[in-house]
């Protein structure tokens, strides 16, 4: 598996989310990242389905809704109908995780859990055969712009050795959180294969070119013969 570029457009001008996402697809982005926040499990709040429904109008590539919120299964079909090909939820806030990752996928969704940086890896341990994609989030979740955590990388390690262990070696580790230049070669090297970045594309003067630069930094990282 090459690398997927994931911009996250909670750095990009609400008042212009349709451009955002127009450049960043016409700089080569292979996913668009959707940060939902409830103001209960993280301080912010951001946005909900109509604002999928209406980014799904007008994005050609997938979108990676990306749940910061409490009860998330409350929300599912509805952010499926709104047009999510992937969904992640946390697995801080979910009880019966196994049933939640099942309800995702079979509203025919990527279904996807998440890992705040205090959480263990041993917490998705018995659902790591089931998953599409694991995210770890190199930040407190919440805001952009954040320092990357470092003990992130060596978790992306763990992650991706848990999930070849239980034979699912499809489902690709994605990172989230202070993702630019300098992290990105090193969490590729570590396994990582999603890279989600807000901050280093959407703050930049010219978005297109450091999706460009961030791709080929993250590409260098690649092993030379890929194993997946
Ligand atoms: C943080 C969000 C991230 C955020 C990343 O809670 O989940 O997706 O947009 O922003 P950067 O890349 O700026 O750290
Ligand atoms: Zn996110």
């Amino acid at each position: 598996m090459s690398v997927l570029i994931a911009p996250s457009i909670l750095s990009a001008d609400f008042a212009a989310l349709g451009d955002a996402v127009a450049r960043v697809e016409a700089a080569g982005a292979d996913l668009i990242h959707v940060d939902v926040m409830d103001g209960h499990f993280v301080p912010n709040i951001t946005i909900g389905p109509p604002v999928v429904r209406s980014l799904k109008r007008v994005a050609k590539t997938p979108l990676d809704v990306h749940l910061m919120i409490e009860e998330p299964d409350r929300y599912l079909d509805a952010f499926a109908e709104a047009g999510a090909a992937m969904i992640s939820v946390h697995v801080e806030v979910l009880p019966h995780l196994h049933r939640t990752v099942h309800a995702i996928k079979a509203l025919g969704v990527k279904a996807g859990v998440v890992l705040n940086p205090s959480t263990p890896v041993v917490a998705i341990e018995e659902i790591a055969g089931d998953v599409d994609f694991v995210l770890v989030m190199s930040v407190n979740p919440g805001f952009g712009g954040q320092t990357f955590i470092t003990r992130s990388e060596s978790k992306v390690r763990e992650i991706r050795a848990l999930l070849d262990r239980t034979g699912n070696h499809q489902a690709a580790v994605e990172i989230d959180g202070g993702i630019d230049l300098h992290t990105a070669p090193r969490v590729v090297a570590a396994g990582a294969r999603i890279l989600v970045a807000g901050s280093a594309i959407f703050k930049t003067a010219d978005p297109a070119k450091a999706l460009r630069d961030l791709r080929a930094a993250a590409e260098r990282a690649l092993p030379a013969s890929p194993v997946r």
